[in-house]
């Protein structure tokens, strides 16, 4: 049924982006997984870092792939032939920025559909932004990522605090 573009921060990869993939990997004939190099954020992992840790947690996914773009994500769907960008929704806080995100996109492509898939509750309220303050403060992040993530997270924030 197509190519889909999921695109993200992934700053890090978590247990709730694996679950957005695998139910798309499902449903499409190919997800493609776009970090993004410039979302404004400051990223604690580089893109090579994001790029390598998405890849190794999807290696079990034949029809996915992972790549990253830079400038506007309606050229990187264009230019990988995709029909449609693939978006999780977790709690109702994430709507007016993904209605926006949405709606732009569609501005700047009419023809690109988004497509949101529904965060199974015991992800809702998972966020990158959490799972990095809670490792950076020395919390248990076992039930949020993979045990290589939080290796990296860990090995991350022993960095920084030497
Ligand atoms: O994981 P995030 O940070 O919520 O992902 C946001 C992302 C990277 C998908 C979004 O910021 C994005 O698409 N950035 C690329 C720039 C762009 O195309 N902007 C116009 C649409 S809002």
């Amino acid at each position: 049924m197509g190519i889909v573009v999921y695109p993200g921060s992934f700053d890090p990869f978590t247990h709730g982006h694996l679950d957005i993939i695998s139910r798309a990997a499902k449903i499409f004939d190919k997800v493609i997984v776009a970090v993004s190099v410039n979302s404004g954020k400051k990223p604690l992992f580089t893109i090579e870092e994001r790029v390598a840790m998405i890849t190794r947690e999807c290696c079990h996914l034949e029809n996915v792939e992972v790549g990253y773009f830079h400038g506007l994500l309606v050229d990187f769907v264009k230019e990988k032939n995709a029909q449609a960008i693939v978006r999780g929704l977790r709690a109702v806080s994430d709507f007016e920025y993904e209605f926006q995100m949405a709606l732009t996109n569609r501005n700047l492509s009419p023809e690109l559909e988004t497509i949101f898939f529904v965060a199974q509750p015991m992800y809702s309220f998972l966020s990158s932004s959490i799972v990095k303050e809670i490792a950076g403060l020395g919390g248990d992040i076992s039930g949020f990522v993979s045990k290589g993530v939080a290796e990296q997270l860990r090995i991350k924030y022993t960095n920084k605090k030497t």
